[in-house]
């Protein structure tokens, strides 16, 4: 595997337009203006692939992102922004739409650089459901309503008129992690301004420069000053900030479990609403009824996508031990057939994973499982840098209680496992684990599938398909995954207050 030969130098291979654009060091939105860091700071972007440097971004802090929240609080209290019409809003949200879609080349290309992947993989996942997010969500706003409601008061004898009212929570701080890193502003950003609400955003720090490209294309698309403000900087500064700020009334945060409990500590103090999508160990489980290619096909996607850096990975395999060596062999087949390079190039298939960081958590949980006794019947290792890459990898004859099958990997690192009957036992071990995000069932007996599907603790169960994502579908977790739901109708309750209105009338 020699991937060196094919990558090139940091950023030889991006347009000129974006080698222009990352030339100079890139600024932070606070409203509506492109502001240096108050301290002056800037941080370095890297390139995952190559280690070089991408880009100097401004390193927000506390200071930065009180600044951003007075602006927020300004644009939700006396701006132009809550005295639009629901219809003006939607239009705002369509347009912001059309332009991520008219600039998806430069969109992809800067995710493709900062995060490692496919720019293909960018282009048609991340960027295209981005677009797609905030044009589902510009039909929202004309369609946000109360209810009226009959009362039967004895006590209050009369005849009155009461209704419901939703109202957006108000000033939001969103923090957001690089997986995914335009698709997550578009999550966050979609359903936050189809209810009205204000936004800090502060994006993950490894991965900052589509949401900076994304800033100019809102402004593009008429958002008043301060409606959304984007703070680059790292998570125990700013984020910190964001989450314990005083005059911020909710918090929605994607990421890791462990700051998720961080951030419901911050938000304790004053009882700031918080919604969470956090990990995943997620059961792919395959009866021995399934169609072997099609499964192994579903199997490897589950796992390998993103290069296993998804919270809904399929990374918990279980497989009928009547079929288990085929689907093993299988979906180490494939692994071995995926070809590691530079997001850049065409014919790339999966890049490095996002960082330094990443590549020392991936290979430890690797050097754990074999310590362990496990067996990598395909890859095992990373590959020696520069560049963060990882070999995909499939691992047998693990044990329940091995740290590669308990915790999340966020790697291209699947565990396999055979079971014997579609019983209780196989329910229990799917739902063995502290998380509870995502799950699939590949088998041709429908009947079975519903039957297991509905005893999974899981927010999203995928039956003979996985990673199949819509604007529409709600997606969120039980358990340690989180709490509320990204995407679909149910993301607006994230995002609005319930005001119930009594008048008396005779
Ligand atoms: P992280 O949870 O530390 O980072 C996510 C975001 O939170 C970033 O914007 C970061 O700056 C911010 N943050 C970090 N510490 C904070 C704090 N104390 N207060 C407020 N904000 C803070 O995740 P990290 O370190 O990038 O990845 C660690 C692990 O988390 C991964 O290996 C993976 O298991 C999991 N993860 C899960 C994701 C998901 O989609 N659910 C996404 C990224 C990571
Ligand atoms: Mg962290």
């Amino acid at each position: 595997m020699n991937i060196h030969a094919t990558v090139a130098g940091t950023l030889d291979k991006a347009s000129p337009k974006v080698r222009d654009w990352l030339a100079q060091p890139r600024p932070m939105l606070i409203d509506g203006q492109w502001v240096a860091a108050k301290s002056g700071k800037t941080f370095a972007v890297i390139d995952p692939a190559t280690e070089g440097k991408l880009a100097e971004v401004a390193e927000g802090d506390k200071a930065d992102i009180d600044a951003a929240v007075a602006a927020a609080r300004r644009a939700f209290d006396s701006g132009p922004w809550r005295k639009m019409t629901p219809s003006e809003r939607g239009r705002v949200l369509h347009k912001i739409g059309d332009l991520i879609y008219e600039n998806i080349d430069e969109l992809a290309e800067l995710d493709s650089l900062d995060n490692g992947k496919p720019k293909a993989v960018a282009k048609a996942a991340d960027v295209t459901l981005s677009a797609d997010m905030f044009h589902y969500m510009s039909g929202w706003p004309t369609k946000i309503h109360g209810k009226t409601i009959p009362i039967s008061n004895l006590a209050a004898p009369g005849e009155y008129f009461s209704f419901t009212r939703p109202e957006p929570v108000g000033v939001v701080g969103q923090i957001i992690p690089w997986n995914f890193p335009l698709l997550m502003c578009a999550w966050k950003l979609g359903p936050a301004l189809a209810t009205g609400c204000t936004v800090v955003l502060k994006v993950a720090e490894e991965t900052p420069l589509s949401a900076l490209r994304l800033g100019e294309l809102l402004l593009e698309a008429g958002l008043p000053d301060g409606v959304v403000n984007i703070v680059t900087g790292f998570g125990e500064t700013a984020g910190a900030a964001l989450a314990a700020h005083p005059n911020v009334n909710k918090v929605a945060f994607t990421g890791s479990t462990e700051v998720g409990k961080l951030i419901v500590q911050a938000a304790s103090h004053d009882l700031k609403r918080v919604s969470l999508e956090l990990g995943g160990k997620s059961p792919n489980i395959v009866l021995a009824d399934a169609d072997v290619e099609a499964t192994v096909a579903g199997a490897a996607a589950g796992i390998f996508f993103n290069h296993g850096q998804c919270c809904n990975a399929g990374s918990r395999l279980f497989v009928h031990d009547k079929i288990f060596d085929k689907v093993v062999d299988g979906v180490s087949a494939a692994a071995e057939k995926i070809k590691l390079g530079f997001g850049l190039d065409e014919d790339t298939e999966m890049g490095p994973l996002v960082s330094e960081v990443q590549y020392g958590r991936v290979t430890g949980y690797l050097d754990s499982g074999k310590a362990d006794g496990a067996k990598a019947v395909t890859g095992g290792d990373g590959v020696d840098g520069p560049g963060y890459f990882v070999k995909p990898t499939v691992l047998v004859d693990t044990t329940p209680d091995m740290k590669v099958v308990k915790e999340e990997i966020f790697g291209p690192v699947l565990v396999a496992m055979p079971f014997k009957d579609v019983d209780d036992d196989l329910i229990r071990d799917a739902n063995n684990s502290l998380y509870g995000l995502a799950a699939g069932v590949w088998t041709s007996d429908i009947q079975k599938a519903h039957q297991i599907a509905n005893r999974l603790e899981s927010g999203t169960v995928w039956v003979n398909c996985y990673h199949v994502f819509d604007a529409a579908l709600p997606f969120g977790g039980y358990k340690q995954s989180g709490w509320g739901r990204e995407m679909g109708e149910q993301v607006l309750n994230n995002y609005l207050e319930t005001k119930a209105i009594t008048t008396k009338i005779g």
